[in-house]
């Protein structure tokens, strides 16, 4: 059983040399920018007093947080832990435990954070062939960045995908959505949710992905009013030259609407509507490496979208066998 189980994820933490470049690219992005001690912070319309900090230094990600139901469960984390309950010294206060993750990334677990009230949703009614809810109500769109309501989720790249499955199921009470296979049997990686019992849940909030390169974040993603703003902000962004990464389209898992941009650090942002949300009911399912680089419709993954782009069974097969080299020569003793 898991020592606690979240609720969220919390915010995202980087590090960046340049707080003004940075800003500049968050209201891009659709969120509310302040700074206060020193660090920058990004704001959602959801009422949460943050959702992104940028502190100064060397270009980097530094954590993700995750949102504890209370402060009694922080105290539980703890003890089990052996780590203090820190103040969170940062805009809305609230109590902090810092875990630091088998690949060494750092997980901040808040609780008791002060919530303002959240900002009115503008969602245009939606006319489908089967129900035509919008009536008399033309619809009139003003260019704008989107506007980013809450953040969702964030992809961590893992050296080994079971160790560090366990790690995150084990003390966060996390769920698998869909698990990721290279190849039958093969591992690479996993969807993850929250456990919030009868009460639906995004159908991910961790995504932890065995693939090659660089250990590091590879997006964190905020979720967006509706198609429209999502749309409207792709335009803007568009229009402002930041540096597009991948999208618009519509994802196999979890079926989001998506639409991912780069800081002008590298960090790359992502931009989603309409995601499935499943609760504590609904069993794991797996997918493979094929159905999570395609799309149901829209823009192909930037890995396949060139002249020379590999197969996609090729990259599984590839990825496959990496997979199970590793794990033999991880069987391997030392000595021997
Ligand atoms: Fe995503």
């Amino acid at each position: 059983m898991a020592i606690i189980k979240v609720e969220d994820i919390a915010h995202v933490r980087f590090a960046a040399p340049d707080l003004a470049l940075m800003r500049g690219f968050l209201e891009d992005f659709g969120l509310t920018c302040f700074e206060e001690g020193g660090r920058l912070y990004g704001k959602s319309s959801d009422g949460r007093p943050f959702v992104h900090v940028t502190e100064p230094g060397e270009a980097k990600f530094l954590a993700v947080g995750l949102r504890a139901g209370s402060v009694a469960d922080l105290d539980t984390l703890a003890l089990r832990e052996g780590v203090p309950v820190e103040p969170l010294n940062e805009p809305g206060g609230g109590m902090v435990v810092r875990l630091t993750d088998p690949d060494g990334y750092m997980v901040e677990v808040v609780a008791g954070q002060t919530r303002a009230a959240p900002a009115p949703v503008h969602a245009p009614k939606f006319n489908s062939a089967a129900d035509k809810p919008r009536q008399r109500e033309p619809i009139r769109l003003e260019p704008a960045p989107a506007h980013v309501r809450r953040i969702g989720h964030a992809v961590l790249k893992v050296s080994d995908f079971r160790a560090s499955e366990k790690w995150w199921k084990d003390r966060f009470g996390l769920l698998t959505s869909d698990e990721i296979e290279a190849a039958p049997d093969v591992a690479l990686g996993a969807f993850m949710r929250c456990d919030r019992g009868d009460m639906p849940s995004d159908h991910h909030t961790i995504f932890l992905a065995q693939l090659p390169g660089a250990l590091g974040l590879l997006h964190a993603a905020f979720e967006v009013e509706s198609l429209d703003d999502l749309m409207l902000g792709h335009e803007y962004l568009k229009a402002r030259s930041r540096e597009a990464a991948w999208g618009v389209g519509r994802h196999i898992m979890g079926s989001q609407i998506f639409d991912y941009w780069k800081d002008p650090f590298g960090n790359e942002l992502e931009h989603w509507t309409d995601g499935d949300l499943f609760t504590a009911a609904d069993p794991p399912a797996k997918q493979s490496m094929q159905a999570l680089l395609a799309v149901q419709w829209g823009a192909p993954h930037p890995m396949f979208a060139g002249k020379m782009a590999p197969p996609p069974g090729l990259v599984a097969f590839v990825t496959a066998m990496q997979l199970r080299l590793k794990r033999l020569f991880s069987r391997i003793p030392k000595e021997a």
